[in-house]
């Protein structure tokens, strides 16, 4: 009984603890140096600056998101294999928040002050799809990931030419994302029918919309 106890505490702090590096932006550590490493930065135009930082501001926002569904997920899914696939998945997730806020920075701009509200939101989504189910919770995935790659497709024509560095980021990323999404449905997630997945785009252009300013 104590022994179960000790691992619910343990278990709810390090959870804490994941919470307050993703809404903070401290203390995270990627696993893969950022892909962008070595390569010099572009000049770029006042406007052009703003308007990367205000894309690489969203792809963040989408990553603390990713964060919070998956630390969300792994607490409420019941097969321990789909447990390990949301572990390793986040662990990506975590070098995609990072290398996000490193550019961000570089770019002179900062993280979205929206963040706490979107990590609490993804947070009970993904406790309630694993709770509902693993094949509920990876079909949220798969279509989440799907949300995410259209952005980065998006974003990756949105931005300049010479802008060498989120490029490379931003092609990582949708590397990784496609996989995610290939894998939770490769391990049984259901396909979400097209208006939920509407309603799951609905939510993403306000959040895309806020996150590009504040
Ligand atoms: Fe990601
Ligand atoms: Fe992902």
């Amino acid at each position: 009984m104590q022994k179960r106890r000790l691992s619910l505490l343990d278990t709810l702090i390090s959870e804490a603890d994941s919470v307050m590096k993703t809404v903070t932006s401290r203390g995270n550590q990627a696993g893969r140096s950022s892909p962008a490493q070595g390569h010099t930065d572009a000049e770029l135009s006042e406007s052009d600056r703003r308007h990367v930082a205000g894309l690489m501001r969203v792809n963040h926002t989408g990553e603390v998101c990713a964060q919070a569904l998956y630390q969300g997920q792994a607490l409420t899914a019941k097969l321990p294999t789909v447990r390990k696939e949301m572990q390793q998945a986040a662990r990506e997730e975590v070098d995609h928040l990072v290398w996000c806020e490193e550019r961000l920075r570089e770019l002179g701009s900062h993280t979205s002050y929206l963040n706490p509200a979107w990590y609490g939101l993804s947070f009970a989504l993904g406790a309630i799809a694993g709770a509902i189910s693993d094949k509920v919770s990876l079909g949220f995935v798969a279509a989440t990931e799907e949300r995410v790659c259209s952005h980065l497709r998006e974003h990756l024509k949105q931005l300049p030419d010479e802008d060498r560095k989120s490029q490379l980021i931003l092609q990582q990323m949708l590397q990784d994302e496609q996989r995610h999404g290939d894998n939770a449905l490769a391990a049984g997630g259901t396909q979400f029918p097209r208006p939920v997945k509407d309603a799951m785009s609905s939510v993403s252009k306000f959040m895309t919309r806020t996150s590009y300013r504040i």
